[in-house]
């Protein structure tokens, strides 16, 4: 199949980022979420980064103008009747997504393939309320999507072959290194990430060291690229309560309980860089 048109469902941090590679391969691209001011606001995001790109020398304003000539901006799911592929973006929830993936399965085109960027709910789940469940498959990008190099391509349990080839396909002309990893919670990524996250958010709660402690250690002596606590902020707190939440339910185990600190950040709105509170305190 000749992929032209992505269309990216949700303009928050990953959608933007998903719509803005998907932009420099070449593709046509619809960016969509339910509010004007939200599709605004992500192609103000994508805009931002690629001045960024021009100032450093590394893209000409005539390439920024064709990446951004590329994007049209929607507020219908209608308009998935335009796309080849569509990578779902929008918040955690499986019954949000589920209502998502019904609606583009009514519009987009039977050729379509429907791709979901969950870091961690099930896919052969997400796949099993559409009419096409061979054509539905996780591709889960890293945050910031135009830096981190990995993409998980996740099959449901139904996942055509050819499918799994064309998304994979489709992660290397974005730029990216796709890796196959199998439909558990989680995948590999959140599996190993989160239950650190949350043991690093523990150990603030059981007062064995501060956020900065913490994340010194980490960044210090691991040479992680920031720290746990930091890194939580960035990914949302609200995220992270989820994803610990899928852990905890999907495989039984205590080991993944949420803490409790975690928890309490949640119900109070400190939901980490985009609240302006988390661990840490942003302007
Ligand atoms: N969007 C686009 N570009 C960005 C960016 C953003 N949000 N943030 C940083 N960058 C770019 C900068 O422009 C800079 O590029 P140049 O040097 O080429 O200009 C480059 O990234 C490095 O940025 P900085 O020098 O400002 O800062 P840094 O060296 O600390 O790097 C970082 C920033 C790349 C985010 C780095 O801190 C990092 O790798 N952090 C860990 C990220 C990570 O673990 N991501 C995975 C999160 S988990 C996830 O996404 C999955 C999930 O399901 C929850």
């Amino acid at each position: 199949m000749n992929v032209q048109t992505i269309m990216v469902v949700g303009a928050g941090q990953m959608g933007s980022g998903i719509a803005q590679v998907s932009a420099q391969a070449g593709f046509q691209v619809i960016l969509s979420d339910v509010k004007q001011e939200f599709v605004d606001r992500g192609l103000g995001t994508i805009h931002k980064n690629l001045s960024r790109n021009v100032e450093k020398g590394r893209m000409s304003e005539q390439e920024k103008a064709d990446i951004l000539s590329r994007i049209t901006l929607s507020t219908d799911l209608a308009d998935g009747e335009k796309a080849d592929f569509v990578v779902e973006a929008v918040t955690e929830n499986m019954a949000v997504k589920a209502e998502i993936f019904k609606k583009l399965d009514a519009v987009c085109p039977a050729h379509a393939v429907l791709a979901s960027n969950t870091s961690s709910l099930p896919i052969t789940e997400i796949a099993a309320v559409t009419s096409r469940p061979e054509k539905v498959i996780g591709m889960h990008f890293m945050n910031p999507v135009p830096v981190m190099k990995l993409v998980e391509i996740i099959r449901g349990l139904q996942t055509a072959d050819e499918v799994y080839q064309l998304t994979e396909d489709l992660s290397k002309q974005m730029g990216k290194v796709p890796v196959s990893v199998n439909d558990f919670p989680g995948f590999v990524s959140n599996r190993v990430l989160m239950p650190m996250i949350n043991e690093a958010i523990y150990c603030v709660y059981e007062g064995v060291a501060t956020p900065e402690a913490v994340d010194e250690v980490m960044k210090l002596g691991m040479n992680h690229p920031m720290g746990p606590l930091t890194l939580a902020d960035f990914i949302g707190l609200d995220t992270c309560l989820y994803i610990m939440e899928v852990l905890y339910e999907g495989f039984g185990d205590s080991k993944y309980r949420p803490c409790p600190l975690l928890r309490k950040y949640v119900k109070a709105g400190w939901l980490g860089k985009k609240s302006g509170r988390g661990f840490y305190v942003y302007n």
